[in-house]
């Protein structure tokens, strides 16, 4: 294990993270630690995966990006049984549906933002004792406010305000945390999947395949291997696209 790249991925028991551990665990050389709030789903995740990869090297840990108590219990956690992380994949993240106003927005925001910023600055201790460590915040191209004020691009059209709000803080969260690790070896990357089947829009068919628009995201999971790989080392600092090379902020 101690060769092994260690990747810790949130939200990993569904949709991207899912994909993304896939993509991982069928090459050798990594281990994932899928980072679930609901550790049955984790452990649920784990076993199908192991069945199609069973070389795989995979453990769940419970973690609630939400939750104060949780992070500090994961980071006690992986420190214990690893003392480092490789790359960490800051991917749990909603649209809240069903809620409205204030409600969508705290909510949205809670997981989105302040989630991923607390649960990556408690993790970047551990970030900082390995020897290539990479940090990814999975944002969206809907957050990019270049293409939301280019009335020319197909962002441009498309509402969904709270998780556009949601992204766009998280971008300026990761050029700060590029700017301030970028002298520590961290390599910082926002990351957007492109439109991909998942939990994310709700549960039905009509939702999770965005009315037959969603891609697979296999293709986000495989791009995402290759920057756990160290194969896009050089876009550090960037906004990367799993299918348009790198976005406008
Ligand atoms: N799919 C797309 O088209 C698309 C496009 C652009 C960006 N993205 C981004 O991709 C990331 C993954 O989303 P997805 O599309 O894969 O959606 P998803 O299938 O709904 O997966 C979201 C994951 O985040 C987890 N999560 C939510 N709140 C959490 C919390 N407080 N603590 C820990 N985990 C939490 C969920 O856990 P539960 O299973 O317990 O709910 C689930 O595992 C998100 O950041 C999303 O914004 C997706």
């Amino acid at each position: 294990m101690s060769d092994s790249t260690i990747v810790l991925i949130t939200g990993a028991n569904s949709g991207v993270g899912y994909a993304t551990t896939e993509a991982i665990v069928s090459q050798p050389g990594f281990h994932v630690i899928l980072a679930c709030r609901d550790p049955a789903k984790g452990n649920q995740a784990r076993a199908e995966l192991l069945q199609k990869h069973p070389k795989g090297s995979l453990s769940v840990l419970q973690l609630d990006v939400e939750d104060d108590n949780s992070i500090a219990q994961a980071v006690t956690s992986v420190t214990n049984e690893f003392g480092r992380v490789d790359a960490f994949i800051s991917n749990a993240g909603t649209t809240a549906v069903g809620t409205s106003g204030r409600e969508k927005l705290q909510r949205t925001f809670s997981a989105n933002v302040f989630g991923a910023m607390m649960v990556t600055e408690a993790f970047i201790p551990l970030l900082l004792q390995s020897k290539q460590p990479r940090l990814v915040q999975i944002s969206s191209g809907l957050g990019s406010l270049g293409l939301a004020s280019d009335l020319s691009s197909p962002y441009a059209a498309s509402p969904w305000d709270e998780y556009r709000m949601s992204k766009a803080a998280l971008n300026m969260m990761t050029i700060q945390m590029h700017k301030r690790l970028m002298g520590k070896n961290v390599r910082v990357f926002a990351f957007c999947p492109g439109l991909v089947r998942s939990r994310l829009r709700g549960e039905s068919e009509e939702e999770v395949s965005a009315q037959g628009r969603a891609g697979d995201p296999m293709v986000p999971g495989r791009a995402l291997l290759d920057i756990v790989a160290g194969r896009r080392d050089e876009e550090a600092g960037q906004f990367l696209s799993a299918a348009s090379g790198v976005f406008p902020w």
